[in-house]
């Protein structure tokens, strides 16, 4: 994907988290939602079905399902495979391969292919607070009465938790508000309004579920955000990435002074939508 000249900072950057251990490191942290499951319970799992997970990044949430099931088929996809396991260490049953969601159509081999098509943490990846066209790719890919699931963490919903009422927020609240006046992929506004979205790709809403996230988990979830930011800031243009530092370095000060006191919350948005046709059950 060519970058744009007449662009600067974040904006400039295809991607705007980073992708070295510490990244990856976040995106194992991240993936322990308390959502009870990998996959809603509202879709069927049998053995020999077709799993397709898009943007799979490590690949973690495909690889801890593919142990629990070893006779379902996974296929993971990313325009990047570097934060995957190399191939040697894949269980027989997945593969990998790259496909970018923002250049070009859909791959021949995967349309109508698919039982289930999952897809996380997309927000940064999505453009100018429109997801249809990408979603209107899952569907392509998913067969008649296949199911889409997207978990999100809803960015605009955000609020910050206080273990003691003496404790103040607002560095927190600037490192969080910062990065989102930059570049509007950092506060996306479509993920709370995702079952008319699912709607408008062709697929029936099976579930929109959204809940904050329990105050027991917030401190991993505080700390993976202190690796974002620090993602984010190294895109920035000097100034910017200058002015972010030190907003950055009081948060962390005030956090350790709060004696992790002080947390980031939002919601988890989980939604299930399936496309029309094929048998009621699968
Ligand atoms: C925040 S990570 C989420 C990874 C994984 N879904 C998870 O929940 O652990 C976003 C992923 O989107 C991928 N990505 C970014 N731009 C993409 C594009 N244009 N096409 C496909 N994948 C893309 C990144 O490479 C990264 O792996």
């Amino acid at each position: 994907m060519a970058n744009s000249d007449n662009l600067s900072g974040i904006k400039k950057r295809e991607y705007v988290l980073g992708r070295d251990y510490l990244a990856s490191v976040r995106l194992s942290l991240q993936h322990i939602q308390e959502t009870g499951y990998h996959v809603h319970p509202s879709i069927p799992l049998r053995a020999g079905m077709e799993i397709m997970e898009v943007a799979t990044g490590t690949g973690i949430w495909m690889l801890d399902l593919a142990s629990k099931y070893p006779d379902i088929n996974f296929h993971g996809t990313d325009y990047s495979l570097e934060q995957a396991p190399p191939r040697e260490f894949l269980p027989s049953k997945v593969t990998l391969s790259k496909w970018d969601l923002l250049e070009g159509g859909v791959p021949e081999e995967y349309v109508g292919r698919f039982d289930l098509v999952h897809v996380r943490l997309l927000v940064c990846v999505i453009k100018n607070n429109d997801p249809l066209p990408i979603l209107e790719k899952l569907v392509k890919i998913l067969e008649p009465g296949g199911f889409l699931q997207l978990g999100e963490m809803d960015l605009v919903t955000n609020r910050f938790e206080h273990a003691r009422p003496d404790l103040a927020s607002s560095s927190f609240e600037l490192a969080f508000n910062f990065p989102s006046t930059l570049d509007q992929r950092l506060g996306p506004i479509w993920v709370s309004d995702l079952s008319t979205q699912f709607g408008l790709a062709g697929l029936s809403s099976v579930v929109d579920q959204h809940d904050f996230r329990k105050k027991s988990h917030l401190s991993f979830y505080t700390d993976a955000a202190f690796l974002a930011w620090n993602e984010w800031r190294e895109g920035m243009d000097e100034s910017d990435k200058e002015r972010y530092g030190s907003i950055l370095g009081q948060a962390r000060k005030d956090r350790e002074e709060a004696k992790r006191g002080l947390a980031l919350n939002m919601e988890i948005r989980t939604g299930v939508g399936r496309k029309e046709g094929g048998l009621s059950t699968m």
